[in-house]
């Protein structure tokens, strides 16, 4: 029997992967900091700071999906994971990492990753890496402003973004995870199609019933907005960064990963903005 460790199970992804898993009758071990709500999945208690609990959570495991939490700990974070499961002979990790993944980057969580996937090539463990490009989620970090002003802010010159559903990440890790033929490759992993900003606002009122728009900021405008958000210096260099790149039309391309793999399309905007309406409707 396959027992598979889910690191950051507690995750926006890694609750679907360890749901997805448990879809196909894998044997999921959670790795968690604390007691989490997941039925169905042991739970090793413990913390990527702590290699005892890493040890621990690791034995008697054969397969390991690997995602920390963005910030200035995730490359020691994952590092950790991957040194102490090369030591326990794991034959296979699948790596949350993201498009544009590259050591060089200016956009932070661009260059961890880049670090991490080749720290992991050089660990020799057998791998596969996931490079999603923009999640629909992040879309809910502006929902409450969507609702209260009835427009979507966004600097993106109009480009085209072929964001995906975290769902599909995660049935894509899970496929990865549990089936042959995936050891050595990277798959970058988009939606089906690639739409404009002005297409996740049309949806997002159809979802909702409301008006919503759409508002393309230049980069000047968008500054501030990044920079005055309170949010620690990375996060807002790493929004600044990303959606640079999607000016320069970095996140257009449409790869037909996520369907090979899973054997289904995988889920667009129109569904996507029906399932989350409830965060973008103004309170009745
Ligand atoms: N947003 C995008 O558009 C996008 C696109 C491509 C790739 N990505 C990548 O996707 C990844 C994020 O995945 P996600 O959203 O599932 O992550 P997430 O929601 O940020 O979850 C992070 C997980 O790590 C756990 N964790 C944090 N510190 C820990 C510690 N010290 N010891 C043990 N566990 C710890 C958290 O547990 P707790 O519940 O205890 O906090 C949580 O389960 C990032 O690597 C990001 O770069 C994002």
């Amino acid at each position: 029997m396959t027992r598979i460790l889910v690191t950051g199970a507690t995750g926006s992804v890694g609750v679907h992967v360890v749901r997805a898993l448990q879809a196909r009758a894998a044997t999921v071990r959670a790795f968690v900091r604390a007691p989490a709500d997941l039925p169905g999945a042991e739970q090793a208690h413990g913390d990527f700071d702590d290699p005892a609990s890493l040890r621990r959570a690791l034995d008697g495991v054969d397969r390991v999906y690997l995602c920390a939490a963005d910030g200035p700990d995730k490359v020691r974070h994952e590092t950790a994971v991957i040194d102490a499961a090369a030591r326990q002979g794991v034959e296979r990790i699948v790596k949350l990492s993201a498009l544009h993944a590259d050591r060089a980057s200016a956009v932070p969580a661009y260059r961890w990753h880049g670090d991490i996937e080749a720290h992991l090539r050089r660990s020799g463990v057998p791998a596969v890496l996931l490079r999603p490009a923009f999640f629909m989620t992040n879309l809910l970090m502006v929902a409450e402003g969507v609702t209260r002003t009835g427009t979507l802010y966004a600097p993106t010159a109009g480009r085209r973004v072929a964001m995906i559903d975290i769902r599909d990440v995660a049935a894509v890790a899970a496929a990865t995870l549990l089936d042959e033929g995936h050891t050595g490759r990277a798959y970058d992993l988009t939606g089906p199609a690639a739409v404009t900003f002005t297409d996740v606002a049309a949806a997002l009122a159809t979802a909702t019933g409301c008006p919503v728009r759409f508002a393309d900021l230049t980069e000047d405008q968008a500054r501030p907005r990044f920079e005055g958000a309170g949010l620690p210096a990375w996060l807002a260099a790493q929004l600044a960064g990303v959606f640079g790149i999607i000016r320069a039309g970095g996140f257009e391309h449409v790869s037909g990963h996520v369907e090979a793999i899973t054997g289904r399309p995988g889920r667009d905007i129109t569904g996507f903005a029906r399932d989350v309406a409830a965060s973008f409707a103004p309170a009745a």
